[in-house]
């Protein structure tokens, strides 16, 4: 009897120094449920002793552990159709589910967070203890990200407008969900549609530039479109297809909070504010975004490589967003 009670005390001790370890490497809050949940959660390991991978943990990137290369087609935002589930539940739970599902992520450090936010597998408590952090923390970064992860889930079965039947793959994004500056562009175009990522064809090759001439790295920032199908023939995207899919954007949006946008071209600024003015009229002046975020219009990178000559302008609107950012430019030798 008293070697029992021995051994549950002895249990309870090691659970609850596990959970306040977690804590302080994640920095989650919130009260602990109880100490039996805990120790499940905590205990629950595999042979090497780390947790089994959980599922919100797979196809997002920043939630895998080695991030994919730059340019690779199938970014996890837009997973390959092969990995599609038919008995998905309806993307509306799933969304209200994502506090349950919240995978713990590394907290990031410093003001400009690391897009990579390798899960813990040592600290990892499995989703009914962070189901309980994340209610008492609803806005946490790690959140975000998975709200994020479920959005772009949701997009890939989306069949809101005459796009779907058309795409190869959708694409949702590629970046830092966390990111202080978002890109918004147009819409894929075929070698984006063929991989599932934006901007990674020619237009993207110059954006990527540009992004590296602001002294970032193209997957420090969030690069996103208005619309997350390829229109037919790389054309315009019709009103219609843009306001079916805008929820998407506004989603993003909230979900990233970044503090600056930049809005490539004139399809991205009508899509976010609704103008229709052009964009010689446009770029260089700041705008807002839904009356709190900093729109800064600027020409497409496609524009730019028709005409060259207009890198001027958009350096110098770049620069405005850095000077926003309070970034200075990087030494360019
Ligand atoms: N042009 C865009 O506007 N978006 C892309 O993703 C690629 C080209």
């Amino acid at each position: 009897m008293v070697e029992a009670l021995r051994e549950e005390l002895a249990d309870l001790t090691a659970s609850v120094r596990a959970f306040l370890e977690w804590h302080a490497a994640t920095g989650a809050d919130g009260l602990p449920g109880h100490p039996s949940a805990l120790h499940e959660a905590l205990g629950a390991s595999s042979a090497e002793g780390a947790p089994a991978p959980r599922r919100a943990d797979r196809g997002f990137p920043g939630l895998d552990a080695p991030s994919p290369p730059a340019s690779r087609g199938g970014s996890a935002a837009a997973p390959h159709p092969e990995q599609r589930s038919p008995a998905a539940p309806p993307p509306e739970q799933r969304i209200a589910e994502a506090p349950a599902a919240r995978p713990p992520v590394q907290a990031p450090r410093g003001p400009e967070p690391s897009p990579r936010l390798a899960v813990s597998a040592a600290t990892a408590p499995r989703a009914d203890t962070a189901a309980r952090a994340s209610a008492a923390q609803p806005d946490t970064p790690e959140e975000r990200v998975t709200r994020l992860a479920l959005l772009a889930e949701e997009v890939r079965t989306c069949q809101k407008c005459p796009l779907h039947e058309g795409r190869t793959h959708t694409v949702f994004s590629r970046g830092n969900p966390l990111s202080e500056v978002v890109f918004v562009g147009e819409g894929p175009g075929a070698e984006e549609d063929l991989q599932g990522e934006p901007f990674v064809g020619p237009a993207g090759q110059l954006l990527d530039k540009m992004i590296a001439a602001m002294g970032y790295h193209r997957d420090d920032v969030y690069i996103c479109n208005i619309v997350k199908c390829r229109p037919p023939k790389n054309r315009k995207p019709e009103p219609a297809e843009m306001a079916a899919c805008s929820p998407y954007l506004t989603s993003q949006l909230a979900l990233i909070k970044p503090k600056v946008i930049v809005a490539l071209g004139a399809t991205a600024v009508q899509g976010l504010i609704g103008t229709n003015e052009g964009i010689t009229k446009l770029r260089g002046t700041w705008k807002l975004y839904k009356g709190s975020i900093p729109i800064m219009p600027t020409f497409h990178p496609a524009y730019l490589l028709r005409q060259p000559g207009a890198k001027r302008e958009v350096w110098s609107d770049l620069k405005e967003v850095m000077r926003h950012l309070g970034k200075s430019a990087p030494d360019r030798g």
